[in-house]
């Protein structure tokens, strides 16, 4: 699985993956903010759309930003709907014991629910940081209750971010239904990663779960930096990058 958040994206990812997740991650990825919160769901819809438009054969998976699944069932629903009737196959959402109710609500009115624990982006300011999560044996058995909750709850499949591999692998084995990590070791169905940091764009800090397959943003950079050098040296365009006038017109025109 990986991310993608715009047309471009999308169809790059789209003959390479299973799982195309419109991730709310685009809000510090694409939108330029410091975490998911400020991500609301008009961004997300606008996002999606995009995406869908191009019809991947992938499953597509949109993520339902912080205060979408939050206020009521209807609200969420009827948020959760319009990602399906926008052309989503699934949403996904964060939390674990506490959002089993919600996503059982979901399941019911047919929309399945890929769920996502551990270090959830979107906990930031009750985690203190972007810290690795059930480090301790309060939170790891926690983190499998909540695990085994959200199947019961209908859940299709599970994100696991941000744990140790040991506790990804233990929650892997004791489910039916498949994990997908990041951040959480080896053992686990899948693997997700967000689009723009394998392929190197994000140019800030990486965390050390992120293996980058080019660096992207240099070699963009570079590459445009040489049409830059062309404009400015008078290089580009030439003629055979240029229209002309039909014969005998250009004397019309100088008139
Ligand atoms: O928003 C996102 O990109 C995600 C994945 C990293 C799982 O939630
Ligand atoms: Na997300």
């Amino acid at each position: 699985m990986t991310t993608a958040y715009d047309a471009v994206t999308a169809r790059i990812a789209d003959p390479i993956v299973d799982i195309i997740l419109v991730g709310d991650s685009v809000g510090n990825v694409c939108l330029g903010f410091d975490n998911t919160l400020p991500v609301s769901m008009a961004m997300m819809n606008h996002h999606l759309e995009a995406v869908a438009r191009t019809k991947p054969r992938a499953l597509l998976v949109a993520d339902m930003p912080f205060l979408s699944f939050h206020l009521s069932p209807e609200e969420t629903i009827r948020n959760a709907g319009g990602f399906l009737q926008r052309g989503a196959d699934a949403v996904k959402l964060e939390g674990g014991a506490k959002r089993a109710e919600i996503v059982r609500a979901l399941v019911d009115c047919e929309i399945p629910v890929m769920g996502h624990l551990g270090l959830t982006p979107q906990s930031v300011n009750v985690m203190g940081g972007f810290k690795v999560q059930g480090r301790n044996a309060d939170n790891a058995l926690r983190l499998l209750d909540d695990a085994h909750c959200l199947q019961e709850a209908g859940c299709f499949a599970l994100v696991l971010e941000g744990i140790p591999a040991e506790l990804a692998a233990r929650a892997t084995n004791s489910l039916t239904i498949p994990t997908i990590g990041i951040g959480a070791g080896p053992s686990c169905s899948g693997q997700v990663l967000v689009f723009h940091d394998v392929l190197g764009l994000t140019e800030s800090h990486r965390p050390k779960f992120v293996r980058t397959y080019v660096e992207g943003f240099l070699l963009l950079q570079e590459a445009l930096s040489r049409w830059a050098a062309d404009v400015r040296t008078g290089t580009f365009p030439t003629p055979q990058e240029s229209y002309r006038l039909p014969e005998g017109l250009s004397d019309a025109i100088a008139n």
